[in-house]
């Protein structure tokens, strides 16, 4: 099994790096993949999904940008279908909270005959360090679409862990774990705990969500991130995935990262520094 490669899509991602990195630390050997790898693995050229799927049992997928867009479910259902003729057994799909679409992906992988594990998340507290919100935290002023909605932050990191779990230990086949931190926060308390943290002011605004899709249509982001960003603060944000779960605990035997360490350990990651040195300065 250790010989055997275990797939990774999404080399690059906020989990799949992490997942790889863990993985080769125990021993195993991978094959993380993205646009970028050889072999390439792009979700818009189903061309390059065997090649990378061939010789591996096991893998963690990844969709990319969303499973919630329209095209993710038929793309899921041609890659389960595809892995199952290529010898794939068992796959671990990562997956969002509250999404239609995101269910249908879910059911595409558990109708395909191929054992499953659904790690179904929340926002990730990641998107502040290493995604679309860093950014804004550097600049001194994060700008976001109007919400008050509370959502209960995922650490990568837990991720990252409980992925691992489902891929090399028994005991959780055909499991859907739900992921969220120990405590739901608002966007505006987030902001708040991260500029206290860092002891510099960051501001926190919203605009109209109309407003906020226009400055991404007009920093040339692509229509798939304007339909996310606008499903999720339109719909997906309506209090529904503000519950916490225990699917952390579930897994892992053990409580999630909260907020605070989460800030902690990212300010002694540097990914923050521009802040500290703007502070400094
Ligand atoms: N962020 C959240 O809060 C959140 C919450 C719940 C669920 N999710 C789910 O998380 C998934 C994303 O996982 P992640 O956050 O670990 O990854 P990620 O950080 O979004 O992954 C980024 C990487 O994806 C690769 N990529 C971009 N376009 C691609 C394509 N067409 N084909 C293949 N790879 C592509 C890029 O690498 P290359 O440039 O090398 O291709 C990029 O570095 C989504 O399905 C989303 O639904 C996210």
């Amino acid at each position: 099994m250790k010989n055997e490669p275990i797939l990774i899509i999404g080399k690059n991602g906020k989990t799949g790096s992490r997942v790889d990195l863990r993985l080769r630390s125990l021993g195993y050997e991978t094959r993380a993949v993205s646009r970028s790898t050889s072999p390439v693995f792009d979700w818009e050229n189903s061309a390059t999904w065997q090649t990378a799927i061939k010789g591996a049992r096991v893998a963690y997928v990844t969709y990319h940008p969303d499973l919630a867009l329209p095209q993710a479910e038929d793309r899921i259902k041609e890659f389960v279908k595809l892995a199952r003729e290529n010898g794939l057994e068992h796959i671990v799909l990562l997956s969002g909270r509250g999404e239609d679409g995101a269910l249908r992906a879910e059911n595409a992988l558990k109708e395909s005959g191929i054992t499953w594990n659904i790690v179904r998340c929340s926002w990730f507290n990641q998107n502040f360090s290493e995604s679309f919100m860093l950014q804004g935290i550097l600049a001194g002023e994060l700008v976001l679409p109007e919400a008050d909605t509370l959502e209960p932050f995922i650490d990568a990191d837990d991720i990252a862990d409980v992925v691992v779990a489902t891929l090399t230990e028994p005991g959780h086949k055909n499991r859907l774990y739900e992921l969220t931190g120990p405590q739901a926060l608002n966007f505006a308390q987030c902001v708040n705990e991260i500029s206290e943290a860092l002891s510099r002011p960051i501001k926190y605004t919203t605009v109209p969500v109309e407003d906020y899709i226009h400055a991404l249509r007009e920093q040339g982001e692509s229509k798939d991130i304007q339909s996310l960003i606008h499903l999720l603060f339109t719909v997906v944000f309506d209090g529904r995935n503000s519950n916490v779960m225990p699917g952390v605990e579930e897994a892992l035997n053990r409580q999630p990262t909260d907020f605070k360490s989460y800030i902690q350990k990212t300010i002694e990651s540097g990914v923050w520094d521009d802040v500290l040195q703007k502070v400094s300065a």
